[in-house]
């Protein structure tokens, strides 16, 4: 399975911070935004993963994030001339995906816990979807997913007006090989985008869309605001101070998935000891 992580958009709602930045380069407590859905991807095992930016940002990624190989990964980068919806990622991503299974997060969606790791699917052979459910108070500012008694989806709709339930559809979503092909099937909304919530329901229609429901075992942050992004931070400090375990440390998942070795790991700290996120890669080696 391939990633590709969504990291364009124009951040309207944190103005004026993203006028002359990416959001998703923007930090959250001790690292930028996109180490975090980045490292969702390789938790879930992927390795390969395509970046899509806004032109104007393409660089700055680039340097940021190099072409993966220090990590083991490899990174490519696309850019998405306007944000014309999320679904739109497949289709800029065809080449790059080349008929693989593809997992998609979007850039500013942070998700952390045991509750998350074990619900993510086995991302070999993959087919399908699967997507996933987290109760919200506020479900009309997302995809929103209806259950009936039996716990079986029942239908998907974008930022209701009434939603239907109280079920968000968080930004991190697995599909098959064929979903570049579903993709390209998909109108335009009324708001003029490919709606991911269309390439959910297609599955959902020919009965091949699994959905788990992620319980208080997860956190889930949606950084597309001030506040949210505060929280997530304050989270992220909380728990990384409390515990001395980093949350999102794209090295660390590297290092403990096999991908790189100890000695590559101590190379990437070295350059790094003066912020203290070094010198935590160092003492990972150390323990
Ligand atoms: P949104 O938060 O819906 O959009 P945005 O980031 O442009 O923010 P705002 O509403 O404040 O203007 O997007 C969710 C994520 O998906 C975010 O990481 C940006 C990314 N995105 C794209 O890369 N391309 C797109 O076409 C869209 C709609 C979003």
């Amino acid at each position: 399975m391939k990633g590709i992580i969504l990291a364009g958009g124009t951040g309207s709602r944190l103005w004026p911070i993203t006028l002359g930045n990416s959001k998703q380069l923007i930090p959250i407590y001790d690292k930028p935004m996109v180490y975090y859905p980045l490292s969702t991807l390789m938790t879930a095992g992927v390795r390969e993963a395509l970046i899509i930016t806004a032109p104007e940002h393409a660089d700055l990624f680039r340097s940021l994030l190099g072409d993966g190989s220090a990590w083991g990964m490899r990174i490519e980068f696309a850019i998405q001339p306007s944000p014309d919806g999320l679904a739109q990622a497949f289709i800029i991503g065809e080449s790059f995906a080349a008929g693989d299974s593809v997992a998609l997060a979007l850039g500013d969606n942070i998700f952390h816990g045991s509750g998350f790791e074990s619900a993510l699917p086995d991302t070999k052979n993959f087919e399908g979807g699967h997507i996933f459910a987290y109760p919200v108070p506020d479900p009309e500012r997302y995809g929103v997913i209806e259950f009936d008694d039996d716990g079986t989806a029942l239908s998907i709709e974008e930022k209701p007006h009434k939603p239907k339930s109280r079920f968000a559809i968080p930004g991190v979503y697995f599909y098959g090989p064929d979903v570049v092909d579903v993709a390209k099937g998909i109108k335009p909304s009324q708001r003029g985008e490919l709606e991911i919530t269309s390439v959910s329901e297609h599955y959902l229609r020919e009965g091949r869309l699994r959905v788990s429901v992620l319980d208080a075992g997860t956190m889930w942050f949606d950084t597309g605001t001030i506040d949210s992004m505060m929280d997530a931070s304050e989270y992220v400090r909380a728990v990384e101070r409390r515990t001395g375990a980093k949350i999102a440390c794209p090295e660390e998942i590297a290092w403990r998935q096999g991908w790189i070795t100890s000695d590559q790991l101590a190379t990437i700290a070295g350059p790094l000891k003066k912020s203290g996120y070094g010198s935590y890669l160092l003492g990972l080696l150390e323990s």
